[in-house]
């Protein structure tokens, strides 16, 4: 597996674009099933996660092509309902192919996830949804099988708003029979992105990005073309690394309004940031400040921008704290950072985050794709050599994140292995 070697401290300056969407690039990939043809995606970025969807695509039997970008993804011979253990446990967004088989198809059988690097991560709530809307649902010998007739609409409460079961539902219900209404759907932009692709394909859907949404079922889709919204992870997490540096960065081609709280916490941090017509420039100042962080979900916070802020907290001047209200168990990175002389304690699902003058490098190990993002930003504000080993899960969310880096004046470079 490949590794990247650091050398810090530096300041980031200049300019970067940022990605499509991995969160949002997943989803519409597996929501062309529900077409039956050949549907264009573009802003596709160079993901070993989209990938893995492409494969999994071509594994029930449809075709993808990608150029530069842009991803044609037929759907008309699907003539495999399964999803693999194999390509399950590498990527558990492949959990998307759920809705959208069970729904065009009336049957699927999907590896179940497993748990993460960071604990458990059910998929009960797409289950018990999917249950709500007529499927026949089943455990059996580690994989999900579910059967349906015609899926039929229902209301639908969800315990949690989870990104995933929101759209795995919102994908089902809309090639159901009636009318579904899902209440405490999540509301994140990704939702949103599913959405506009479906109805693009003539899906009738209202209410994505607020907590109902209301899904009336067609008796076909037809194919759509649509453009990913840019990586506002990606975006944040270069946003963090300037400010880490103090340095003085502008992020081109991403959205903004899609970033309020991580950009208030930013500026919390004793950053200054201006915003522009899909541009940010993030200019760090030479102090960071403890902030107080509670992740939620969308609009608040981000988890998936935790590790990356903590790792910038190493060195503010005073104790942050961070509460992690997502997944409780979010911390593999607090080891890893410890390693390059972080001060850091944790109680349950809180870290308590002692800001000292000096990082020092030194081998680290990433464990899943924001934790790496993590241990870069801690390498570049480290003293010396930061060597971050099995950057493949990087690779998973962030394309090649340390060209752009690079562009940016980091002394970052990648050792094959
Ligand atoms: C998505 C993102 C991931 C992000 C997460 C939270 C993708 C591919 N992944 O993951 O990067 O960290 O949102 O913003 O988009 N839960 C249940 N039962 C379920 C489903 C979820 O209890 O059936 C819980 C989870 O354990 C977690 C919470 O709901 O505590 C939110 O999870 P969810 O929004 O579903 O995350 P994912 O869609 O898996």
């Amino acid at each position: 597996m490949d590794s990247f070697v650091i050398r810090g401290t530096c300041r980031l300056e200049g300019a970067v674009r940022v990605s499509g969407a991995k969160n949002a690039v997943l989803p519409v990939m597996a929501a062309s099933i529900l077409t039956g043809g050949t549907c264009i995606l573009e802003n596709v970025p160079d993901l070993r996660d989209a990938k893995t969807m492409m494969q999994l695509l071509e594994v029930l039997g449809g075709s993808v092509s990608l150029d530069e970008g842009r991803a044609a993804i037929d759907t008309s011979r699907i003539d495999t309902f399964e999803a693999p253990y194999d390509l399950v446990r590498t990527m558990r967004a492949s959990v998307y192919v759920l809705g959208p088989l069970v729904a065009r198809y009336g049957k699927a059988r999907v590896s179940m996830p497993g748990g993460c690097a960071w604990g458990p991560r059910p998929v009960d709530l797409h289950l018990k949804g999917l249950m709500a809307l007529g499927a026949k649902v089943r455990i059996d010998h580690g994989y999900i099988d579910a059967t349906a007739d015609r899926l039929r609409g229902a209301e639908i409460i969800l315990s949690i708003p989870s990104v995933g079961a929101t759209i795995n539902l919102i994908m089902a219900a809309s090639l159901a029979e009636g009318t579904t209404v899902i209440e405490n759907a999540a509301r994140e932009p990704e939702v949103i992105e599913v959405a506009e692709a479906l109805k693009r394909g003539g899906a009738s859907i209202e209410g994505e990005g607020s907590s109902t949404v209301t899904v009336i079922g067609v008796n076909e889709l037809n194919p759509f073309t649509h453009r990913a919204i840019p990586d506002r992870i990606e975006a944040g997490t270069i946003a963090a690394a300037t400010v880490a540096t103090g340095g003085d960065v502008t992020v081109e081609g991403c959205r903004p309004d899609h970033m309020h709280a991580v950009l208030d916490v930013l500026e919390q941090a004793g950053a200054e940031i201006e915003t522009g017509e899909g541009t940010i420039r993030v200019k760090g100042a030479e102090e960071i400040r403890s902030v107080n962080i509670e992740t939620g979900f969308y609009p608040s916070f981000p988890t998936d921008m935790q590790a990356q802020m903590m790792a910038l907290l190493c060195k503010a001047a005073g104790a942050s704290t961070i509460s992690e209200h997502v997944y409780p168990d979010r911390f593999t990175h607090v080891p890893e950072l410890k390693r390059l002389g972080a001060s850091i304690t944790l109680d349950g699902n809180v870290a308590v985050v002692t800001g000292r003058d000096r990082l020092e490098g030194a081998p680290v190990m990433a464990t899943d794709i924001r934790a790496s993002s993590a241990l870069i930003i801690g390498g570049l504000m480290a003293e010396g050599e930061t060597k971050v080993l099995r950057v493949y899960h990087i690779d998973r969310g962030y394309e090649r994140i340390e060209e752009k880096l690079q562009r940016l004046g980091a002394d970052i470079v990648r050792i094959r292995e």
